[in-house]
């Protein structure tokens, strides 16, 4: 019997899939069957994981986005497209984490981090909806993930900026969904919310925590974020890429602007 979930047939674009979340739902993606665009600023990074992806039998390339840059937007889907014949999935994950206190932190800087977590989502989606809708270049409907956080579900100390972004793009999520849902486009907008999840990204606030004196060493750094949890380890990238994976297939096909936590726990309390 065939399994309930896998993308076979299906072409799927990632953003910022050099390294981290990305680059797992870029894997998983194409080993249950997606041909995917390994999309970043990173060119090396994204080159290394669409080399591993096509070394173990899959189908993929990379192609340099910058998701600030609508022009590149433009002309990354529509090579997408050029090259694969369609586009079926979106998977806006590209973003950044700037941890400063409110008092600390510039307009130059809430604007950066909006345009790379937000403006980035907004662009991406648009770009996609106008390709899948029915009579778009694609024009076969399709499902959009956007990355959240569970710092765009509950407030965080040292992350106004982050959780002001991640919360816009819930709440975006769920309005397109229901746009496109009422207007018959077969596109599907969910978004996810990772908690703690080891990647380079995370790696980096245990290191900043450690070199501003908050703890004395990079493991106390973890058990401080451990504690916030119900279980009892940190997130791996490929567990936020199992449900991308889930979202972006058939499986899916009745869930629309809904939002999925994936953080062993740390809002259930
Ligand atoms: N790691 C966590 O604990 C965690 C928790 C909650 C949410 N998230 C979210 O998950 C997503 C992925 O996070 P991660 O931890 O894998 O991050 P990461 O920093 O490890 O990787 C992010 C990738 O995005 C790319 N990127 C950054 N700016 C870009 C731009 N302008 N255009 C294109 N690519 C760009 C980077 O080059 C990098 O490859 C982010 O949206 C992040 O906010 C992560």
């Amino acid at each position: 019997m065939e399994p309930l979930i896998h993308v076979r047939g299906k072409v799927a674009l990632v953003t910022g899939a050099a390294k981290g979340i990305g680059a797992a739902c870029a894997a998983t993606l194409a080993r249950h069957g997606a041909s995917v665009v390994v999309a970043d600023i990173d060119e090396q990074g994204g080159r290394a994981v669409a080399g591993a992806i096509v070394s173990e039998g899959g189908i993929a390339a990379f192609m340099r986005l910058d998701v600030t840059d609508e022009a590149q937007w433009q002309s990354t889907v529509n090579a997408v497209v050029d090259r694969y014949g369609g586009l079926d999935v979106l998977v806006n994950n590209a973003g950044i984490a700037v941890v400063h206190t409110l008092l600390e932190t510039s307009l130059a800087e809430w604007r950066r981090v909006h345009a790379v977590n937000l403006d980035s989502v907004f662009i991406g989606t648009r770009c996609a909806v106008e390709l899948m809708r029915p009579g778009g270049r694609s024009g076969r409907g399709g499902s959009i993930i956007n990355l959240s956080s569970v710092g765009g579900l509950i407030g965080a100390e040292g992350l106004t900026s982050y959780c002001s972004a991640k919360g816009g793009v819930r709440l975006f999520t769920k309005a397109v969904a229901v746009e496109c849902g009422r207007a018959g486009y077969g596109i599907r907008v969910n978004s996810v919310h990772p908690g703690n999840t080891d990647t380079p990204m995370f790696r980096q606030e245990l290191e900043d925590m450690r070199s501003k004196g908050a703890v004395a060493s990079t493991e106390e750094a973890l058990k401080f974020y451990m504690d916030m949890q119900v279980l009892p380890e940190i997130g791996q990238p490929q567990d936020i890429a199992a449900m991308v994976l889930f979202l972006a297939s058939d499986a899916a096909r009745f869930i629309t602007g809904a939002e999925f936590v994936v953080d062993g726990g740390l809002t259930a309390q």
